[in-house]
């Protein structure tokens, strides 16, 4: 039977792989690096290759490397029109994945994908692969490795807890946020953020807690008092996807008083 590993391999430094997630990777005959168009593809397809050779220094595995067709963007056009070009996007994503299960693993053999972060979170490869997996002629095993997400990364960066006592957390999009009612939150983590959505928030008695490039050697951090760092945030934002060409973060807003005490 052919198995197959997701492998979460934490959000931006070698050092976050997990032993379990190394482990996994000794028994990967071969990997498959789905390669995403865009900017910043290049650092994240290196960083894998980074884990490859420290994890596997004698260089005993296959690498087959597949551009991943590029995510369709929802601008000008009506939901439903939009969903059905997704539809399509993930058509074709299983496409090239069912193609490679089965010319490039054979019976017996287990192929790998290293998972940016935690394979469950905002990350769609566990749905597609199962897809994939069940239309596939021959039965196949599917492993799923739990990996450090961006969100614990923020947290530990910023020393601090992710929810107060008894307080939930709730984790939302940019797009969310974007929408939402500003007063309706109260202690949430936001991801996928192409807008500065946190500008809604402004006024709302909230502390930020924002990171950039968590874990890279560039890692960037920004908190305090959402009114009082605004401008400092936009600012830095600005400055660094201007030198590098692309960002990726993710950040925390908690609004003042509702949760315990933290000390
Ligand atoms: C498609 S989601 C994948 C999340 C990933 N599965 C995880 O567990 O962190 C990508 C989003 O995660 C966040 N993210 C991932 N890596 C990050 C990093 N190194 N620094 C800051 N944010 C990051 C950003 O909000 C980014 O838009």
């Amino acid at each position: 039977m052919k198995r197959l590993y997701l492998i979460g391999i934490g959000p931006g430094h070698p050092d976050f792989l997990t032993l379990q997630a190394a482990d996994a990777m000794r028994r990967v005959d071969v990997f498959f690096l789905l390669e995403k168009a865009g900017r910043g593809k290049d650092e994240l397809i290196a960083l894998r290759r980074e884990i490859m050779c420290r994890v596997l220094p004698d260089g005993d595995y296959r690498e087959v490397s597949a551009a991943s067709p590029p995510r369709p963007r929802a601008v000008d056009r009506d939901a439903a029109a939009y969903r059905a070009i997704v539809a399509d996007w993930h058509a074709e994503k299983r496409r090239i994945f069912a193609e490679l299960l089965t010319k490039e693993l054979t019976d017996g053999q287990v192929g790998g994908l290293l998972l940016w972060g935690d394979p469950t979170l905002y990350d769609q490869t566990i749905g597609m692969v199962e897809q994939v997996l069940r239309e596939l002629a021959e039965p196949a095993e599917l492993t799923v490795i739990p990996g450090i997400s961006a969100v614990q990364v923020l947290a530990a960066r910023h020393r601090i807890p992710l929810n107060r006592v008894g307080e939930s957390l709730t984790i939302i999009t940019g797009r969310e946020a974007e929408q939402v009612d500003p007063a309706s939150v109260h202690n949430a983590v936001v991801m996928l953020d192409y807008n500065a959505s946190f500008q809604r928030f402004v006024g709302q008695e909230m502390d930020i807690y924002w990171g950039g490039y968590l874990g890279a050697g560039d890692e960037v951090l920004v908190a305090g008092p959402l009114d009082a760092v605004l401008d400092e945030l936009l600012r830095v934002k600005a400055e660094v996807r201007e030198a590098k060409g692309w960002l990726m973060d993710t950040y925390l807003l908690r609004r003042r008083g509702t949760g315990e005490p933290r000390d």
